[in-house]
């Protein structure tokens, strides 16, 4: 059993990923997630951007609708993971799709959260794919940077003022001492050279830097 869970990115289906497409291709089915209680696509723009990719990229994928009524209630995020899990009594390679990418307040980990409790080996195979945000494609269609130099970059949800947050921490210097990264939350992760040889990421804040390809995520 194995599955994906696929950041289609922002709306554009040029925007994916190549990984992400081809873990659609590799998938037996394809789980979209719809606000309609019918399970009709006819509004979402997940599917049309699946239904674009199958079309330009010729390979078709039963599709599995799951019924996403955005209330944040547990049982409905209980109720599409059983569909998951149900499918794969059919299907041995699912894909979850979700819109911009993965880490920007998406269900998936909503999802996440409850696999693993539950199941935790289709927690540990399963793979998250990252992609374009809504915000990243926004900054590109004014050709205006996030951040840039010294400034910095927030993103705060609009619906509550206090909200906890998470941080990263980006553009160290070589040598420097992170005494001065006070860990917020009890998960600070350490990320060197991803994706260079090298790469390494533990789960703790490394006292010195040696790299400067490193980020520092102290995640909420
Ligand atoms: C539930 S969040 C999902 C964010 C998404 N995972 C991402 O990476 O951008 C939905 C919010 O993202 C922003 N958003 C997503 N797609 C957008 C779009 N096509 N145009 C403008 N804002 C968008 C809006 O602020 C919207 O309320």
């Amino acid at each position: 059993m194995k599955l994906y869970m696929v950041s289609l990115g922002p709306g554009d289906y040029e925007l994916i990923t190549i990984k992400a497409l081809k873990a659609l291709k590799n998938s037996d089915a394809i789980c979209i997630p719809t606000k309609s209680a019918d399970n009709s696509f006819s509004r979402s723009m997940t599917y049309k951007i699946v239904k674009n990719l199958m079309d330009e990229f010729g390979f078709d994928k039963p599709i599995i609708p799951m019924y996403t009524p955005m209330r944040f209630k547990e049982g409905d995020w209980q109720r599409q993971v059983d569909i998951i899990y149900d499918s794969f009594k059919t299907y041995e390679t699912l894909s979850f799709v979700t819109l911009g990418d993965s880490a920007v307040y998406s269900t998936v980990y909503y999802l996440l959260d409850i696999i693993k409790k539950q199941e935790s080996k289709i927690y540990e195979d399963c793979e998250v794919i990252p992609g374009v945000t809504s915000f990243s494609h926004a900054s590109a269609k004014v050709k205006k940077p996030l951040c840039i130099g010294d400034s910095s970059f927030i993103i705060r949800p609009l619906h509550k003022r206090q909200v906890p947050f998470t941080t990263v921490y980006m553009r160290p210097k070589i040598g420097m001492d992170t005494s001065r990264i006070k860990q917020k939350h009890n998960n600070l992760y350490t990320f060197e050279n991803l994706n260079y040889k090298g790469e390494t990421i533990l789960d703790h804040k490394k006292e010195k830097v040696e790299k400067y390809m490193t980020l520092f995520i102290d995640f909420v």
